[in-house]
């Protein structure tokens, strides 16, 4: 399965630090962030991977991953996005890449403590559709919101004001090649954004969508409060690992 790491977009909510570098260079403790989405495909054996940027200062991507060697990669892939138009407008980026194949997509800004292997495992034994990984938060309201009936999930709802649950929708799809054909019936939401919650709501549609629950802990990185709680989190981490 091929990977891919959706690193475009502005960056406004962090803006200033994001006024002349690309939110996914900035430092998450002792790395920049996109080195934690990279890591964390190559950890579940995915490590043909395609880097979509976008915004400014995507030349710098490739100043400093350059084809990927200091993860033991053999090159990296990379694709650029105009403007702003969404998670899924940045992933269709990635049809020919993909070859008809399925997909791994994981969110330039997004943090996992552990491995997503079993998830990932998983994925590939089931024969199509989509899988996603859910972390129960404090703030729901800030993610894509799974609707549950029993344990089955009806639906998810982007940033609602009243969560229907506590679980967060994490930055990290699996998805067979039909993505591409659902993103291609998408229309922009009222932010003007082709939306990722939208590709996964089509799948729910179709009954095709499984989830897991995420073990270890998970955060973004794209708000000025994330980004500390990320660095700590790491900080931590890696204390906790040199005792
Ligand atoms: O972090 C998980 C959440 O990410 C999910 O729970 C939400 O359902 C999903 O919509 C998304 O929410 P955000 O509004 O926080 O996403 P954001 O706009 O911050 O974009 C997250 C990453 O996606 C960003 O670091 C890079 C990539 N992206 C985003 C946009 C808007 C692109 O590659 N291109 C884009 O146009």
């Amino acid at each position: 399965m091929k990977g891919i790491v959706l690193a475009g977009g502005l960056g406004t909510r962090l803006s200033p630090l994001t006024r002349i570098t690309n939110k996914h260079l900035l430092p998450v403790y002792d790395q920049p962030m996109i080195y934690y989405p990279i890591r964390t495909l190559i950890e579940a054996e995915i490590t043909d991977i395609l880097i979509v940027t976008g915004g400014t200062s995507a030349g710098d991507f490739l100043r400093l991953l350059r084809n990927g060697k200091e993860f033991g990669l053999r090159r990296l892939n990379y694709s650029y996005q105009e403007g702003e138009g969404g998670i899924a407008d940045a992933l269709a980026l990635a049809e020919e890449f993909a070859e008809g194949g399925p997909v791994c997509v994981m969110l330039g800004d997004n943090i996992v403590e552990r491995s997503i292997g079993a998830a990932v495992r998983k994925f590939k034994q089931q024969s199509s559709g989509a899988k996603i990984l859910l972390s129960e938060v404090p703030d729901p309201q800030r993610f894509g919101v799974p609707v549950f009936e029993r344990d089955r999930i009806v639906r998810i709802e982007e940033k609602p004001q009243t969560p229907a649950s506590r679980y967060a929708v994490i930055g990290v799809y699996m998805y067979d090649n039909s993505v591409f054909e659902i993103i291609k019936t998408l229309k922009p939401s009222g932010r003007g954004e082709l939306e990722i919650t939208d590709v996964n709501n089509a799948y729910i549609q179709s009954s095709t969508l499984t989830w897991d629950i995420l073990e270890g802990w998970w955060t973004d990185a794209g708000t000025f409060d994330s980004l500390i709680k990320a660095s700590n989190l790491v900080a931590e981490m890696r204390n906790r690992r040199n005792d």
